[in-house]
């Protein structure tokens, strides 16, 4: 069973729509920025604090010393774990308190022990649970061709979009706004008519094969499609908050996006995209970086200005057209969770 929850103070959803939300699993850094030094995150309203001890075992931890309530983050660290700002309390491996310079002999109480999270590195991301069942595995959504032979890896940057997540991964998948919000990036004005698709259901959320003759190639370089060929774009959702999308380019080339948003608030998200390919392996990551960067930043510029903030589950409260069969599917997906009210207007 999960260990009794606690909802944050100053906490930005519906208590009971953030019991349901924090039984996921969400990104919450790239592997690469957790070291000794305490790093401070937020999710679903949590303040956390992560680190990695001598034993290279990644802590996750609330962002609390027990003792007078500094942040850690604004602490230091070193092999031996990280030492509070405050009075210079250590906390080492699992979160376990291990020194008290005052008294350095008196045994250690229990209670000064930190409130840990799991911790599991995957796709070059930390992920975490803030109610993980310790009796089941960790639910983490599978990104399509990242284990297979022949892919190039790129963890791009993280970004942060002011809005609420289930918003912005409802635009990952709408596919109707390529020709009016990507004008930068790959989007073609002349071509915005959106071929008829259906979305199926899957054990974690739905699924959507998209036909259609937008490319997917960055305007200005060389382009990549053929005379009749049809772009396949396979999309999955995995609630609540991650999808996937798998691009197939001509010659048996793949682009596998993961748009793993992860809900600092109900106000707040952080993006976390991990990309793999097997067409241009020799090529540079930093283009990968800056052209997701331009997309993402596109989104951005709608996602953040849509009223209201939150995603109204309720059909009626918005009107939808048949390219929205996506969203239609999406929004069903979240009232199966028993989401509720802090999603509509
Ligand atoms: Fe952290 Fe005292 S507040 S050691």
């Amino acid at each position: 069973m999960p260990a009794e929850l606690t909802v944050p103070r100053e906490c930005t959803f519906d208590p009971d729509d953030w019991r349901i939300i924090a039984r996921y699993w969400y990104p919450i850094a790239l592997a690469t920025e957790v070291g000794a030094a305490p790093l401070g995150v937020k999710l679903l309203d949590q303040p956390l604090v992560v680190y990695r001890t001598d034993d290279s075992r990644t802590v996750i931890a609330n962002d609390i010393c027990p003792h007078r309530g500094t942040p850690l983050s604004l602490g230091r660290g070193d092999a031996r774990g990280i030492t509070c700002a405050y009075h210079g309390f250590r906390f080492g491996a699992g979160g376990r308190c291990v020194d008290v310079p005052a008294h350095p002999q008196a045994k250690i109480p229990s209670r000064l022990h930190l409130r840990t999270y799991p911790a599991v590195e995957r796709y070059g991301l930390i992920w975490t649970c803030l109610a993980a069942d310790p009796d089941t595995e960790p639910d983490i959504p599978t990104h399509p061709h990242w284990d297979d032979a022949g892919f190039q890896r790129i963890n791009c940057p993280w970004i942060d979009i002011a809005a609420f997540a289930g918003r912005q991964i409802e635009g990952f998948l709408d596919v109707a706004h390529f020709g009016f919000v990507h004008l930068k990036s790959f989007g073609n004005p002349d071509n915005p008519v959106v071929p008829d698709y259906a979305a199926a259901p899957t054990p974690d959320g739905f699924e959507v094969e998209y036909w259609s003759t937008v490319g997917n190639y960055p305007i200005g370089v060389v382009d990549r499609s053929k005379p009749g060929f049809q772009w396949l774009r396979h999309f999955r959702l995995h609630v609540p908050f991650t999808a996937t999308l798998v691009v197939h380019f001509p010659d048996e080339g793949k682009l596998s996006i993961m748009n793993a948003a992860s809900p600092v608030s109900a106000r707040m998200t952080r993006m976390f995209a991990p990309i793999c390919r097997n067409f241009d392996t020799d090529q540079p990551e930093q283009a990968v970086h800056d052209f997701n960067r331009i997309v993402f930043e596109e989104d951005r510029a709608i996602v953040e200005v849509q009223k209201p903030e939150n995603l109204p589950l309720d059909p009626r409260l918005e009107v939808n057209v048949p390219a929205d069969r996506s969203s239609i599917a999406y929004r069903r997906a979240l009232r199966g969770l028993g989401l509720g009210s802090f999603f509509t207007a």
